[in-house]
C-alpha cells in the first residue's frame, strides 16, 4: 500500500492535475485507517498521523473543490439540518422476532426440523443487541441511503445521520470479488456503555434530563434532524444481515457466508457471532455470552438463532410480523436478593411524593445498586414490600434500578410497612392524596419542589437557560441565593462566582443566558411556569388564544374549554394555578424583571411571508428561526420556488443558496433577518 506523507508538498503549492494524482490515494489512506480504527478496533497510527493525513485531504479539498466526491471521508458531516425526515420504502419487511426461553427454543428447533423434513439443521448464533436497527443501503460501493426501522414497510429516511456514524464505511472495500453493483444490508446501531455514561453526565452538567439507557440515547441521536448533533453522538453499529445483492453470478447460500461477505466489504460483523450444529450447542452459546455479557461494554438482551441456510428459510417462510426461521433466546433478568434499609420519600417538582428504596448496596451484575424507585404506596401495597424486607432488585439496561419483589419466607417480623408520611419530609407542609399518588402542599416554599421546579424553568423546551443544572439549581436553593423563580433573575456575577466550580467565565455565561431568556416566546413562559397537566404543546394552544399573560390569568374554565383540544382536566388545573394569590404575585415579578409576557406577533409584520433558510445562523437554530417567523404569521418554507418572499442564508449555505440567486429571490443574511423579526 503506498501513501506516505513523507515528500509531500505543500498543498498550496500543488497543480491541480497534481492534486488530482494524488488525491484518491490519500482518501484510500484515511479510508484504511478508518477501518483498522472503527471496524477492526485495531489502530495502526497516532491520532496525530491521522489528523495530519485528513488536514491534508480537507486543505486538498478546499483548494480544489471540484474535486470533492460524495464518498470522501471528509463528508461525513456537513448536510444543512433537515425539517423532517421523509419516509423510504425497505427492501422487504423489516420483522421482529418471537422470543422464547429454553423449552421454547427446543420447541422452536423441532418444528424447524419437522417442517424441513430434515434431521439436523445448523443455526447461526448471534448476540441479540439492544439497539435499533437500520437497513442501509450501498450502490457501486458507495453508500446511499440509510432509514431507520419504522413500521416495517417504511422507515424515516435518515441517510445523513448514519453517514455521521465512524464505523459506516462511505464506500466499500473490494473484497476478493469485488465490489457489489447493488447491496441492501441491516444493523444494529448501538452507543456503548463507557460513552453513554460520559455523555449523559454531560447532559446532566449542562442541566438536560439524563436518557433511561443506551437504547433510548442511540435512538434519539439517531432522530437529530441536524446531522452534526448526530455526528457528536459515539454511535456505533453491527450488521448482521444481507438482505438484496446484485453481483455479476454471485450467489449466497448460508448466512454465515453472507456474514463473511459483509466483513469483506469492510462492514464490521459482531465478533462473537458462530455457527452451531444443534440446539444444544445454541443452548451452550446462550450461556456463554451470558457469562460475557457484562464485559462486552455494549448492552445486549439475549442471543438470536437464525436458521444458517437460506433456501431452508425461503421454505419456512414468514408470519406478519416474525420469521419462522430465526428465533431470541432472552437472557432472564438481571436480578439480585438485597435488603431494605429504609424507605425514604423523594419530593418531585409538582410535589408529588416517590417512596425510594434504600438498599443494602449490592452489585447486580456489575453495577453497584444502592437506590431503586419503588414508584408509589399502591405499589407498595400491591407487592407487600415493606421497610426491612429482603427483596429481589432488577436493572433492566436502565438507569434507574426497581424493587420487583419481596420475600416473603425471610421475614423476622421486624418488617415495618410503609406509611406515607402526613407531612412534607423536606419542608414539612401538609400532604394530601391524589388518586393513587401523594403530593406536598408546600408549592414552590418547598425547597425540593422549588429546586426541580427552577431546574424545569431552565430547561431546554422552556426557558432554554444553558448552565442551569441541576446541580447548580441545587446549589442556589441551597445557599439561599434563590428562593423563587423570579430570584434567578436578580443574581449578579458576585452570587455566582462565590459558588464553588465557578469560574468568571461561566458566571457570565450563565448570566448572558438569563437575561437572554427574558425574550423567549410567551409559550414558553407558560409551559416554563410548570402548571400541571401544561405540556409544551398545550402551552403554545394558550398563548395563541390569549395572547398576553394578563389575559390567561383571568380566563374561566368555560372559556378554557371552548378551545379545541383543552379538556376539563387543563382547563381546571390552569384555573387553579392562577387562583393562587402567590403564583400571581410571581408573575408580576418576573413581569417587572423583564420577562416578556406578550404573544410576540408584531403587528403582524411577517404576515403573509414565506422564509427559506440556508446554512447556519449564530443566534437561532433552525427551530428557533422557524419559531420566530411562525409566531409573527410567517411561514417557513423548506424548498426554494418563486414563491418564497425571503432567502435567509447563513454560514456554509446549501444549493438553496444558487437556486434561490437562479430564480433571482430576495436574499438576506442574519443581520437583516434580525431586522426584520425586530430582535
Ligand atoms: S435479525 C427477522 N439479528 O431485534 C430478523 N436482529 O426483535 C430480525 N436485533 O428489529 C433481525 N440483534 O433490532 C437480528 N443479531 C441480530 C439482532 C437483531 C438485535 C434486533 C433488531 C430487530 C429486533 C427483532
Amino acid at each position: 500500500m503506498g501513501y506516505s506523507l513523507q515528500d509531500k508538498k505543500d498543498v498550496a503549492d500543488l497543480s491541480r492535475e497534481e492534486a488530482e494524482e494524488e488525491i484518491e490515494a490519500l482518501r484510500e489512506e484515511i479510508r484504511r485507517h478508518d477501518y483498522l480504527y472503527y471496524v477492526k478496533n485495531q489502530p495502526r497510527v497516532s491520532d496525530a498521523h491521522y489528523d495530519r493525513l485528513k488536514r491534508r485531504l480537507e486543505e486538498m479539498e478546499e483548494r480544489f473543490p471540484d474535486l470533492v466526491t460524495p464518498d470522501s471521508p471528509t463528508q461525513r458531516v456537513g448536510a444543512p439540518p433537515a425539517d423532517e425526515f421523509r419516509t423510504v420504502e425497505h427492501v422487504a419487511l423489516m420483522l421482529s422476532l418471537d422470543t422464547a426461553d429454553e423449552a421454547e427454543l427446543r420447541a422452536f428447533d423441532r418444528r424447524v426440523k419437522r417442517e424441513l423434513g430434515v434431521e439436523r439443521v445448523s443455526y447461526v448464533v448471534e448476540p441479540k443487541l439492544d439497539g435499533l436497527s437500520v437497513e442501509i443501503l450501498y450502490e457501486d460501493g458507495i453508500y446511499t441511503q440509510g432509514a431507520t426501522r419504522g413500521d416495517g414497510m417504511r422507515g424515516e429516511d435518515v441517510t445523513e445521520n448514519i453517514k455521521t456514524i465512524r464505523a459506516v464505511p462511505l464506500k466499500l472495500r473490494p473484497g476478493e470479488r469485488g465490489l457489489p453493483s447493488f447491496l441492501a444490508v441491516r444493523g444494529e446501531v448501538i452507543m456503548h456503555i463507557d460513552e453513554f455514561e460520559k455523555w449523559n453526565q454531560e447532559r446532566v452538567e449542562t442541566g438536560k434530563e439524563p436518557m433511561a439507557n443506551p437504547r433510548n440515547a442511540a435512538a434519539g441521536s439517531l432522530r437529530r434532524l441536524n446531522p452534526r448533533e448526530t455526528a457528536e453522538r459515539p454511535l456505533d453499529i453491527f450488521f448482521y444481515d444481507l438482505m438484496e445483492v446484485e453481483m455479476g453470478d454471485l450467489t449466497v447460500d448460508e448466512h454465515w457466508d453472507a456474514l463473511g461477505l459483509l466483513r469483506s466489504w469492510g462492514l464490521k460483523v459482531n465478533e462473537h457471532v458462530q455457527l452451531c450444529h444443534s440446539v444444544e450447542e445454541v443452548i451452550a452459546y446462550h450461556q456463554k455470552m451470558e457469562g460475557q455479557r457484562e464485559d462486552l461494554g455494549y448492552e445486549i438482551d439475549g442471543i438470536v438463532a437464525k436458521v444458517n441456510r437460506l433456501e431452508y428459510r425461503e421454505r419456512l417462510g414468514t408470519k406478519t410480523r416474525s420469521p419462522r426461521w430465526a428465533i431470541a433466546y432472552k437472557f432472564p433478568p438481571r436480578k439480585e436478593v438485597t435488603q431494605i434499609q429504609r424507605i425514604a420519600v423523594q419530593v418531585g417538582r409538582t410535589g408529588t411524593l416517590t417512596p425510594v428504596a434504600l438498599l443494602k448496596p449490592v452489585d447486580v451484575k456489575g453495577v453497584t445498586v444502592s437506590r431503586a424507585t419503588l414508584h408509589n404506596l399502591d405499589y407498595l401495597r400491591d407487592n407487600d414490600i415493606r421497610e426491612g424486607d429482603w427483596v429481589k432488585v432488577m436493572r433492566a439496561g436502565d438507569v434507574i434500578p426497581e424493587v420487583v419483589e419481596s420475600l416473603k419466607e425471610r421475614r423476622t417480623g421486624k418488617e415495618k410497612e410503609f406509611e406515607m408520611p402526613g407531612s412534607c419530609p423536606v419542608c414539612g407542609s401538609n400532604v394530601v392524596r391524589d388518586g393513587a399518588y401523594y403530593r406536598c402542599t408546600g408549592g414552590l416554599s418547598c425547597p425540593a419542589q422549588l429546586k426541580r421546579s427552577i431546574e424545569h424553568f431552565g430547561s431546554k423546551g422552556a426557558m432554554d437557560i444553558e448552565g442551569l443544572g441541576g446541580k447548580t439549581v441545587d446549589l442556589l436553593v441551597e445557599r439561599g441565593l434563590v428562593n423563587r423563580i423570579s430570584d434567578l433573575y436578580r443574581l449578579g456575577e458576585e452570587d455566582l462566582t462565590a459558588l464553588p466550580r465557578f469560574a468568571q467565565k461561566s458566571a457570565h455565561n450563565l448570566l448572558d443566558a438569563l437575561e437572554e431568556s427574558k425574550g423567549q416566546s410567551l409559550a414558553r413562559v407558560i409551559y416554563a411556569l410548570g402548571i400541571p397537566h401544561v405540556g409544551e404543546h398545550t402551552a403554545r394552544l394558550l398563548a395563541e388564544r390569549y395572547q398576553n399573560m394578563d389575559a390567561l390569568m383571568d380566563a374561566s374554565e368555560e372559556e378554557l374549554q371552548a378551545i379545541p383540544e383543552i379538556g376539563p382536566e387543563i382547563a381546571r388545573s390552569v384555573v387553579e394555578f392562577f387562583a393562587e394569590e402567590h403564583n400571581r404575585e410571581e408573575i408580576s415579578r418576573l413581569q417587572e424583571l423583564g420577562v416578556r409576557m406578550e404573544y410576540e406577533r408584531q403587528g403582524g409584520s411577517l404576515d403573509g411571508l414565506t422564509f427559506v433558510f440556508t446554512g447556519g445562523l449564530e443566534g437561532f437554530t433552525r427551530e428557533e428561526a422557524k419559531e420566530a417567523v411562525e409566531s409573527r404569521g410567517g411561514r417557513a418554507s423548506s424548498s426554494v420556488s418563486g414563491k418564497v418572499d425571503y432567502v435567509v442564508v447563513g454560514t456554509e449555505p446549501g444549493s438553496k443558496y444558487d437556486r434561490a440567486k437562479e430564480l433571482g429571490l430576495r436574499i438576506i443574511d442574519e443581520q437583516e433577518f434580525r431586522q426584520l423579526l425586530g430582535v
